[in-house]
C-alpha cells in the first residue's frame, strides 16, 4: 500500500465536474484576471469568514507582503514574527528592507505565545505576524486590541477556517493572510492567496497596491506591485470553498484515529512519538498532523521504504537561514524552534485517507520501534 503524505487526485472526483465547468465559464467569458469571478469569490470568502473584506491576491507570500506595504512597513521598522514557519513569513518582512525579530515558540503548539511576544515588544516594532502554524491559531490574547500596540498581520496560510475562541483568522488583528497553495486545505489550480479584513479603508489600499498603487488606472500614489489573483482561480476556489469545512472535520477524525492508535501502541508513554494537540480554545483544521519522533530521519527513511511518505516541516528555523546571517543570530537562540526543526515529521492525514491507511502507518512506525 503506498501512502503519500497527499493525494490531491483522491479529492478531486468530489469537484472535478464543476470545477471544469466553472473553468469553461471563465474561458468563454475571456475576463481572465480580477473581474466579476474574482469579486464573486472574494465575498464569499469574506463571508465565511465573518469579515467585510476580501482582497484576492497571487500567493499566501504576496498576501503577506501586500499588507505589510498596506502598513507602510520599510527600512528601520521590526517586525516580529516566529522562527519556525515556512520562509515567506520572514521573507517578506526583509523584502521591503525592514528587520524580521524573531521569538521562541510553544513547544506544544508549535505557535507564537503572547507572553513571548509581549517580552519581545519595543519601541522599533512596527508589527506582529502571529502565524497559525499546522492549522492551529497562536494565541496573542487581547493584543490586538490593545492601544498603542502594533498591527497584527495573521499569518493563516495552513488555518483556513480555524478557530480562536470562535472567531476564524481576521478577528484577532487588522487582517489575516491566506494561501490557496494547491497542498493547503483550500488549494487552487496554481498559485492564489488572499488578504481578508474588516477594515474598510485598509481593503482599499490592498486593491490599489495589488494593480501597482493605481487609482484610477495610470495614476500610481503609491508604488504597488502585481499581486492580482486569476479568474480562473478564482472560479475553483469558489466552487472548493462550501467543501472546506467538510475536509477539516475529516482531518480532524484523522487525527484523533492517530492519537487513539499511537497511545494504543505504547508508542507515546515510551516517549518515542509525540502527537501533536489541539490546545487552544478553539478549531484545529489539521492541514498538517505533525509529531515528534525520536531518530525523525531514520525514521523517515524506514517509511519512504514502505511506501508511506512524509515531510519535515521545517528542517531548519529562519533565524539561521544563510540570507539572515547579518541578524546575527545563533544557534541556541531559539532552542524550542531548533529542537522542533531536528524532531517533527508530519504524516500523511487527507480526509480521503481511511482507517486502514493510518492503521498501517502506525504499524510502520511501530515496526521501526520494534514496539
Ligand atoms: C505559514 C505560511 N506562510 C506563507 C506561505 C506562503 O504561501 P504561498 O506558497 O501561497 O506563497 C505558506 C505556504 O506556502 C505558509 O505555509
Amino acid at each position: 500500500m503506498q501512502i503519500p503524505i497527499l493525494d490531491l487526485k483522491a479529492q478531486l472526483a468530489q469537484y472535478r465536474e464543476d470545477a471544469l465547468a466553472a473553468i469553461t465559464r471563465v474561458v468563454d467569458s475571456q475576463s481572465l484576471i480580477l473581474g466579476a469571478e474574482v469579486r464573486a469569490f472574494e465575498a464569499d470568502l469574506a463571508h465565511y469568514m465573518a469579515l467585510d473584506h476580501g482582497v484576492g491576491v497571487s500567493s499566501g507570500t504576496d498576501a503577506l507582503l501586500v499588507a505589510l506595504m498596506a502598513l507602510d512597513i520599510g527600512p528601520g521598522d521590526v517586525v516580529l514574527t516566529t522562527p519556525f514557519s515556512f520562509f515567506a513569513t520572514a521573507g517578506v518582512i526583509a523584502r521591503l528592507g525592514a528587520t524580521p525579530r524573531f521569538v521562541d515558540i510553544d513547544p506544544v503548539s508549535f505557535n507564537l505565545t503572547e507572553a513571548g511576544v509581549r517580552a519581545a515588544l519595543a519601541d522599533d516594532v512596527r508589527a506582529i505576524i502571529p502565524v497559525h502554524l499546522f492549522g492551529q491559531m497562536a494565541d496573542l490574547g487581547g493584543l490586538h486590541a490593545e492601544r498603542g500596540a502594533p498591527p497584527i498581520v495573521e499569518d493563516a496560510a495552513q488555518a483556513l477556517g480555524a478557530t480562536l475562541r470562535g472567531r476564524m483568522s481576521g478577528h484577532h488583528g487588522v487582517c489575516t493572510c491566506i494561501s490557496f497553495y494547491p497542498t493547503k486545505n483550500l488549494g487552487a489550480f496554481g498559485d492564489a492567496g488572499a488578504v481578508v479584513t474588516a477594515d474598510a479603508m485598509f481593503a482599499e489600499k490592498l486593491r490599489m497596491l495589488r494593480v501597482h498603487g493605481s487609482k484610477p488606472k495610470y495614476h500610481h500614489h503609491v508604488v504597488g506591485g502585481n499581486f492580482r489573483l486569476d479568474a480562473i482561480q478564482a472560479a475553483v476556489l469558489a466552487v472548493k470553498l462550501p467543501l472546506l469545512d467538510g475536509w477539516a472535520a475529516g482531518r480532524a477524525k484523522n487525527a484523533a484515529r492517530y492519537a487513539a492508535l499511537f497511545a494504543e501502541a505504547g508508542l507515546v508513554e515510551r516517549g518515542l512519538v509525540t502527537p501533536p494537540e489541539a490546545v487552544v480554545d478553539g478549531q484545529h483544521v489539521w492541514n498538517q498532523y505533525v509529531i515528534r519522533a525520536a531518530r525523525r530521519d531514520d525514521l523517515r527513511a524506514h517509511l519512504a521504504a514502505r511506501g508511506v511518505g512524509t515531510m519535515v516541516y521545517y528542517p531548519g528555523p529562519l533565524h539561521l537561514q544563510p540570507c539572515f546571517a547579518e541578524l546575527g543570530y545563533a544557534r541556541g537562540d531559539f532552542p524550542v524552534a531548533e529542537k522542533a526543526c531536528a524532531e517533527v515529521l508530519a504524516l500523511p492525514i487527507q480526509p480521503e485517507l481511511g482507517p486502514d491507511a493510518l492503521a498501517t502507518v502506525v504499524r510502520e512506525i511501530r515496526g521501526f520501534y520494534g514496539v
